[in-house]
C-alpha cells in the first residue's frame, strides 16, 4: 500500500467513525423525542459504521501498514423533525459514497488491485445504505406531520434486526 492509498484509507477510518458518532447523536436525539423505533434503527446504523471503520483498519494492517487514528469531530446534538433527521442521514450517505468513489479512483490510478477489490464491498454497501435511507425519507415525507403516521413508521423502524 503506497502513501497515496494509505492516506485515503486512513482518512476513511476517521470518516466512518465520524458517521458512527453522528448516528449515535441521531439515535440519542430521536430517543429523547420518544421515537424509540427510529432511535433503535439509528443505533444499529451506529454499530454498522463502527464495523466499517474496523474493516478498513484491519485491511490496512493486513497490508502491512499501521492505521493512525485521527481526531473525531463532535456531531450536532439537534436534528429537527424525523424527516429532517433522515434527510440529513441521506445527504451524509451520499457524501460518503462520493468519498468511497474517490478512494477507488486513487486505488485505480495507483494500480492497487487489492485495495480496489476491498473497496467493491464498500461501493455495494453504499448503494444499499442510500436506498434504505431514501426509502425512509420517502415514507416520512408521505406521512408529513401526522402523528399516527409517524408512530407507524417508528414501529416499522423499531423492527430492524
Ligand atoms: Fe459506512
Ligand atoms: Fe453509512
Amino acid at each position: 500500500m503506497n502513501n497515496k492509498v494509505y492516506k485515503v484509507f486512513n482518512d476513511q477510518v476517521q470518516a466512518e467513525l465520524y458517521s458512527a458518532y453522528m448516528y449515535l447523536a441521531m439515535s440519542l436525539y430521536l430517543e429523547d423525542q420518544n421515537f424509540k423505533g427510529m432511535a433503535h434503527w439509528m443505533r444499529l446504523q451506529y454499530e454498522e459504521e463502527r464495523e466499517h471503520a474496523f474493516r478498513l483498519a484491519k485491511f490496512m494492517q493486513e497490508r502491512g501498514v499501521k492505521p493512525e487514528l485521527l481526531q473525531i469531530d463532535a456531531p450536532p446534538a439537534e436534528f429537527g423533525t424525523p424527516l429532517e433527521v433522515f434527510k440529513k442521514a441521506l445527504e451524509h450517505e451520499k457524501y460518503v459514497t462520493s468519498r468511497i468513489h474517490a478512494m477507488y479512483e486513487v486505488a485505480m490510478e495507483e494500480k492497487d488491485y487489492a485495495a480496489m477489490t476491498h473497496l467493491h464491498w464498500f461501493i455495494d454497501e453504499q448503494v444499499e445504505e442510500e436506498d434504505q435511507t431514501r426509502d425512509i425519507v420517502d415514507r416520512l415525507a408521505m406521512v408529513g406531520d401526522n402523528m399516527n403516521g409517524l408512530f407507524v413508521v417508528d414501529g416499522q423502524l423499531g423492527a430492524r434486526k
